[in-house]
């Protein structure tokens, strides 16, 4: 009887261990999948402006980046504008950048930072 329950107490052991191991191995991987533009497999699409671009700057973008008060006197409000930030290097710069990013209100995903990146990998692609 002894002998039984000793037993049990071992497969049990084992149970909580593999369970925290599984989780403790799914919490590292999340933090990957989190990780930044290097951790994701390139874009086999052809990136554009107005496939691609367009409707990520204006959902993130365009509210502070247009008309008479844009903030810092940016407008991204055309395909000639925002290639022009983005040609001259902050605008890939500042939504890159983790400690003071482009918006305000935090990083956008890896996922839509990496098709910005792509976009001028390819040239600035208009359609
Ligand atoms: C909530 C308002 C807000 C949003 C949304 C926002 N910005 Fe800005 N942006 C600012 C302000 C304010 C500044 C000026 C202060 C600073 O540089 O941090 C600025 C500055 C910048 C600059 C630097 C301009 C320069 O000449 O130094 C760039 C580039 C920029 N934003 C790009 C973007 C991009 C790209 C997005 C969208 C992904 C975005 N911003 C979204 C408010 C915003």
């Amino acid at each position: 009887m002894k002998i039984k329950l000793k037993a049990m107490y071992r497969k049990f052991t084992l149970l909580t261990v593999s369970v925290v191991v599984i989780v403790l191995y799914n919490c590292t991987t999340n933090t990957i999948d989190e990780g930044d533009v290097e951790d994701l497999p390139p874009i086999q699409e052809v990136v554009t402006y107005e496939d691609d671009v367009q409707a990520i700057i204006v959902t993130n973008c365009v509210n502070c980046h247009s008309g008479p008060n844009a903030n810092a006197g940016l407008q991204l409000t055309s395909y000639v504008n925002v290639r022009a930030a983005a040609e001259q290097g902050n605008l890939v710069n500042r939504i890159n950048n983790a400690a003071n990013p482009m918006p305000p209100s935090g990083q956008l995903p890896p996922e839509t930072r990496q098709i910005i990146d792509q976009w001028v990998a390819d040239g600035y692609l208009q359609n």
